[in-house]
């Protein structure tokens, strides 16, 4: 039998439900898929779901009640976690998206709870945060397509153009730099295992300790693994 710390609230549950049951999944097809939307999220709806859910308990048990999170590229895999910070912990969200069929969508089926998608660059985020949620962001093909394989391990030494690898690698850098300024210490991070170095090379730079979790949390959409990380904290860490 599960025990509620392996559980998320029923109230949270019965939310999390009700959003991804609203969800206009035809509009959000060609968000996710040049074809086959439909089948795309016939097939990943439940993972996402599902997977999305065993983050936020994980997330629940690292984070502080009544903080403030900023996602930078929150979407439909983000929202149990969003949702569950929202009413297990009191804490203030701010989800940040550059997709406007993706943010109506998001905010058309979470319209009944305090949850708003902003349409906009999350390094104009106002105000201090003490998490930070940036995943498959700075490694997306779509919007990094010299330097996203280079991230995964696959850059091919004949076709690197070192100019655009060097401009993409520049807004990357820009972005964090922009984000991790806004994060309190002590903070923590959540990202992947592919976006942990942008993350860490920022620190190096501003001598700010950090330590990264050993576990890794499979995700059901771009399925870049999960990894959590603790800024500016001296001394023991919690995981
Ligand atoms: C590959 S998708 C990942 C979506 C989601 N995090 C997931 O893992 O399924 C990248 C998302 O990041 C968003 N994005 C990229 N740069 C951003 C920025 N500066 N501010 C807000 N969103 C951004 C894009 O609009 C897109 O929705």
């Amino acid at each position: 039998m599960k025990t509620g710390r392996m559980m998320l609230r029923p109230a949270t549950r019965h939310l999390i439900t009700e959003v991804y049951e609203r969800l206009d999944y035809g509009a959000l097809g060609p968000v996710y898929c040049y074809e086959g939307g439909e089948e795309f999220w016939r097939a990943k709806r439940g993972p996402c779901d599902r997977l999305g859910r065993r983050i936020a308990v994980v997330l629940r048990k690292k984070l502080e009640p009544g903080g403030r999170s900023l996602y930078v590229g929150a979407g439909v895999a983000e929202i149990p976690a969003l949702i569950m910070e929202t009413v297990e912990l009191d804490r203030t969200v701010e989800p940040y998206n550059l997709r406007r069929a993706e943010v109506t969508a998001l905010n058309s089926a979470s319209h009944s709870i305090p949850l708003k998608f902003h349409l906009a660059d999350a390094a104009g985020a106002k105000g201090r945060f003490d998490h930070l949620w940036i995943v498959s962001v700075l490694n997306d093909p779509e919007r990094f397509p010299h330097l996203s394989p280079l991230s995964y391990g696959r850059g091919n030494p004949l076709t690197l153009d070192p100019l655009k690898f060097s401009n993409e690698r520049r807004i990357v850098r820009a972005l964090v730099a922009r984000c991790m300024g806004k994060l309190a210490r002590p903070g923590f991070v959540t990202t992947t295992t592919e976006e942990v170095l942008w993350i860490a090379e920022w620190c190096h730079r501003h001598r700010v300790p950090y330590r990264v979790g050993t576990h890794q949390y499979p995700t059901a959409l771009v399925g870049d693994p999960i990894c959590f990380l603790e800024i500016g904290k001296r001394g023991k860490w919690s995981g």
